[in-house]
């Protein structure tokens, strides 16, 4: 027989980012980070994974096109710590033991993954997928649900920013102390219902492979970036406690204010990075000067900006600004332009 479970992760966007590791075996940040999770509708990824006998060795596909798995120490590290913790595949429905404990060193998995959005395009798809992957496999070995703690750990092995994705809301990943990592994990701070007003907006504006990795980027700006030793140090704590006190007050103007210096503040670390990383281009220059036009025109904070480690940026607004803020972006990116706004959701929803 195989044993097959379909699983479909959030992905997240940063208002406070994670940039630079204290150590990058184990994807320890230098900074703690806050995020959003966004619904299932617009971008999402989709992991099954299958469990059998008769497979010769561990396998996957990642939309449709088969990974090297020994290639990768991070998918090895999630599989390795999920296994570390195996215990009795149960079928949900009878409560039947399909697979014992020890019997799993028979059995190989094949993973299947697809992402509905543009890989690496800087939409956090990495956050997604080791998302998906550590809760799809930790669901096929059996791992009960007082393990979130370590789950939220193992995501964070396979990418940092995937910790976040486990949980609904507004989440923040606390980067911990500690050697071994084991507090170095995200929680909620306020599930997806604290804030039904939010509305989150992505602009594409490129769906082209991002030059330079997360990974690559920040190690280079840990090495090299004065800035992001100050940032790391000086700024961000504070940043952090102000975003977690405005969002829990539902002040959306502090809340797009600290959201658009903070990622004004991560690309300047880029450009102090030596070679210096360029993530945003002229498109999303473009859009910063909009929604600061826009917010200046309506005389309050209608609308912040943020941008991830690509060109695309996440537009976060509330519902009763969506149509002045769409109007915005329509008229400055009229549709022959390779500009495309897509509604991201409707409230920021959680659904593991
Ligand atoms: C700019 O989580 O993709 O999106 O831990 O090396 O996998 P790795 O990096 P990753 O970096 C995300 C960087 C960011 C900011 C953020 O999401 O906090």
């Amino acid at each position: 027989p195989v044993f097959s479970l379909t699983i479909s992760s959030p992905t997240n966007i940063a208002l406070i980012k994670y940039w630079g590791k204290r150590d990058a075996k184990i994807n320890l940040p230098i900074n703690s980070s806050v995020s959003v999770t966004l619904n299932q509708r617009d971008l999402r990824t989709v992991t099954t994974v299958s469990a059998s006998r008769s497979f010769s060795r561990d396998r996957l596909w990642l939309n449709g096109e088969e990974e090297d798995v020994n290639a990768s120490r991070r998918v090895l590290a999630v599989f390795r710590e999920v296994r570390a913790r195996a215990g009795d595949l149960r079928d949900p429905k009878t409560g039947q033991v399909l697979v014992r404990k020890d019997e799993w060193d028979g059995l190989r998995v094949w993973v299947v993954s697809e992402n509905n959005f543009p890989t690496a395009a800087g939409l956090a798809s990495s956050a997604a997928g080791y998302a998906a992957l550590t809760f799809a496999l930790s669901k096929l070995y059996g791992l009960p649900d007082s393990l979130a703690d370590e789950l939220s750990c193992i995501a964070r092995m396979g990418s940092g920013s995937a910790c976040r994705s486990l949980a609904g809301g507004f989440v923040a990943w606390d980067m911990g102390q500690r050697a071994d990592g084991v507090d170095s994990r995200a929680r909620q701070v306020a599930d997806e219902a604290h804030w039904p007003e939010l509305q989150v907006l992505v602009l594409v504006v490129s769906d082209t492979k991002k030059t330079v990795s997360s990974t690559a980027g920040m190690q280079t700006s840990v090495d090299t970036s004065p800035l992001l030793a100050h940032r790391a140090a000086a700024v961000v704590p504070g940043r952090l406690a102000e975003m977690e006190a405005a969002y829990q007050s539902r002040d959306f103007g502090k809340v797009a204010e600290l959201m658009m210096r903070d990622s004004n503040q991560f690309h300047a670390t880029c450009l102090d990075t030596y070679p210096p990383v360029f993530y945003m281009n002229d498109a999303s220059r473009a859009i910063v000067r909009m929604v600061h036009a826009l917010n200046e025109a309506a005389g309050e904070t209608v609308c912040g900006y943020t941008f991830d480690a690509g060109p695309n940026a996440v537009l976060l607004t509330l519902k009763r600004h969506l149509p002045t803020v769409l109007a915005a972006a329509n008229t400055h990116f009229p549709p022959k332009r390779p500009v495309e706004a897509t509604l991201a959701s409707e409230s920021l929803l959680a659904a593991l």
